[in-house]
């Protein structure tokens, strides 16, 4: 089945007339941990008990007559990080933004398969595309908080999805950006542009604005590539943090970034994914020659 991006508007399902009286708990609630997790804090090399959240099959992605990927298949494990990895132009930021549906912003861009998270079909006219972005958060390579104040830019989801009193407002904005590992640096300037933060803080509210709404993927396209190396190592922290909570999926060009932060890894080439598998496999032992080659900085 073919599906045309539907439109951007909302059209689906959930009725936000009349949000519902929300509590921060609900939103940011305790990690409700699988045993399996407790047992193995950082869960490397288990992943044959990880369930899957996202499962991408026979997925197909055109720009106009030009075929940006060729049937897909991958099953992204639920709260773990996946790094998506390969040389420039080789479909990962198109993989990405159909996840969550910004592929719907390109006329030309279509696609056909299925992406499907717990059984719904994110691909589908039907599905409610404002609900999925707060399902399915997105980082971008830029930082790109709103021109409005610190509290402002975390509290812009809430307002927008729920019903909330004040204080569990102020609450949930106090744990998002705690979760994102920058409350201490801005607790006493809540009210200030958030335009006038560093850009790794500034990519550390971008976090925290997106965990506001109680997503459960995060997808992150090169959130470091712009930010020192100090930033990006506290980046790389917050995200095994957060792996305890999200499923993340990560575009990365670094390779030592992908080896640090991910769980799994899958290597695309020219639209083509051409493996995937635990990242400690993928990069000590990956089956496939392009896969060797790309790792060890051969081409791309
Ligand atoms: N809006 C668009 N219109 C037409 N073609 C596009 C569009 N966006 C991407 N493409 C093409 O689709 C292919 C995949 O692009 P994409 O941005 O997904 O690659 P990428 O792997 O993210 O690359 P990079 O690592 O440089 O970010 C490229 O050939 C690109 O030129
Ligand atoms: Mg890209």
């Amino acid at each position: 089945m073919t599906h045309l991006p539907a439109s951007t508007s909302s059209q689906g399902k959930t009725d936000r007339s009349q949000p519902a009286l929300v509590t921060p708990e609900v939103l940011i609630a305790p990690p409700a941990r699988p045993t399996w997790i407790a047992a193995a804090p950082h869960a490397r090399g288990s992943d044959d008990k990880a369930e899957t959240t996202l499962r991408i099959s026979s997925f197909c992605s055109w720009y106009g007559a030009f075929q940006a990927l060729h049937e897909i298949e991958l099953a992204v494990p639920k709260r773990r990080v996946t790094a998506f990895i390969g040389p420039s132009g080789c479909g990962k930021s198109t993989l990405l933004r159909w996840i969550n549906r910004m592929n719907d912003l390109v006329p030309s861009a279509r696609a056909q398969g299925t992406l499907d998270l717990h059984g719904e079909d994110l691909l589908s006219r039907s599905i409610d595309v404002v609900d999925l972005r707060r399902r399915v958060g997105m980082v971008f390579q830029k930082p790109n908080p709103f021109p409005k104040s610190i509290y402002d830019n975390v509290a812009f989801g809430p307002r927008l999805h729920f019903r909330m009193r004040r204080g569990d407002l102020d609450g949930l904005v106090e744990q998002s950006l705690r979760q994102a590992a920058l409350w201490d640096e801005v607790k006493d300037r809540l009210k200030d542009s958030a335009l006038g933060l560093s850009g790794g803080q500034q990519q550390r509210l971008c976090i925290a604005r997106a965990i506001a709404v109680g997503p459960e993927v995060l997808l992150m396209d090169e959130p470091c590539s712009a930010l020192d190396p100090k930033s990006t190592a506290r980046i790389e922290e917050l995200i095994a943090d957060l792996r305890e909570r999200y499923t993340i999926i990560i575009v990365t060009h670094n390779m030592q970034q992908a080896a640090r932060v991910s769980d799994v890894t899958a290597f695309f080439f020219e639209g083509r994914l051409i493996e995937d598998g635990l990242t400690e496999h993928i990069f000590t032992n990956p089956t496939n020659k392009q896969t060797d080659e790309y790792i060890s900085g051969r081409f791309g």
